[in-house]
């Protein structure tokens, strides 16, 4: 069997235009520019380059971009001071504040600074909580992205086992309430799992986010399988940089259903679900629906 690739590119650009037409009627109609602030602390390249991206792609759907740079020695009261300025700005609809932080700073006290009606990222703990019982939140956009992708090639999930290798807050514990909430039977498998080969080999869902580059090989695999690959690893292979996911591909796509590519599977879609929790937010903070299709 040879697994169809889901194409995150070809998707992510969809929800781009979606969330473009819907912002096009917000400005046509209300006067509203959703707005999205992006706060970076120091000058780590990795974080820059995701960073020009983020404000590129937001001015492309006619939103608003505001972009905060910080010295890296700034201190943790300034950080929260601008943080403070941004939850009052009525111009600024989402708030992110990228990731790592330098050692220096809080992570989760300045994450919960972030008013969470505008918590973009739904790292806040008042969103954490509200997805994992169920209610209407902010939610992680690798995650939703990872969702929306499921949903488009599966249709219902309902009664699947899905298997979710990873647990960090950011992709694995989001990623296992979501797929709760479609109803799958789910297991959250981490590096201590014993006998991780035969877990995964009941996954009718298997979702990677361990961040080690081709750790899951095809004979993991449930034969028809859906695969999800959130790794993003930069290796080099026969003296070349590389970007490899964190399931062995070749030896994957042979046995799965289908399976998201790296690159150009769930990277793209990240970046596409910021923009829809953006304009999700900008539409919640007016009290005017929600567009369709774009949460969870
Ligand atoms: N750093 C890498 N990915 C992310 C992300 O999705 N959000 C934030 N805030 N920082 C990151």
């Amino acid at each position: 069997m040879t697994a169809t690739i889901i194409d995150g590119k070809a998707f992510a650009a969809r929800i781009r235009d979606q969330v473009a037409q819907h912002v096009a009627r917000l400005k046509a109609e209300h006067d509203l520019v959703p707005g999205l602030a992006v706060v970076l602390v120091g000058e780590d390249p990795a974080s820059q380059v995701y960073v020009r991206s983020k404000g590129k792609q937001t001015v492309e759907v006619g939103m608003a971009s505001f972009e905060h740079r910080l010295d890296a020695d700034t201190s943790e009261g300034n950080l929260l001071a601008l943080i403070d300025q941004l939850n009052t700005d009525p111009h600024v609809h989402g708030i992110l504040v990228q990731l790592p932080l330098p050692a220096h700073l809080d992570s989760d006290l300045v994450i919960n600074r972030i008013a969470p009606a505008k918590d973009v990222d739904g790292f806040h703990i008042s969103n954490v909580g509200l997805l994992g019982t169920g209610q209407k939140s902010m939610v992680p956009c690798t995650p939703l992205g990872s969702l929306m992708m499921l949903r488009d090639h599966l249709g219902s999930l309902s009664g699947l086992n899905a298997v979710v290798v990873g647990r960090s807050n950011i992709v694995g514990k989001p990623m296992a309430q979501l797929l709760l909430g479609d109803s799958c039977t789910v297991t959250i498998a981490h590096s201590r799992t014993r006998d991780l080969a035969s877990v995964c080999r009941g996954a009718d869902i298997l979702v990677a986010a361990v961040g080690r580059p081709e750790m899951i090989p095809g004979d993991w695999i449930k034969p028809g399988a859906t695969v999800i690959d959130v790794g993003i690893n930069r290796i080099e292979r026969d003296g070349k940089p590389r970007l490899v996911g964190d399931v062995h591909f070749d030896s994957a796509a042979a046995v799965a259903g289908a399976i998201t590519p790296v690159p150009g599977g769930v990277g793209p879609m990240t970046i596409a679900c910021l923009l829809a929790n953006t304009l999700t937010a900008a539409c919640r903070a007016n009290d005017l629906p929600e567009p369709d299709g774009l949460t969870a």
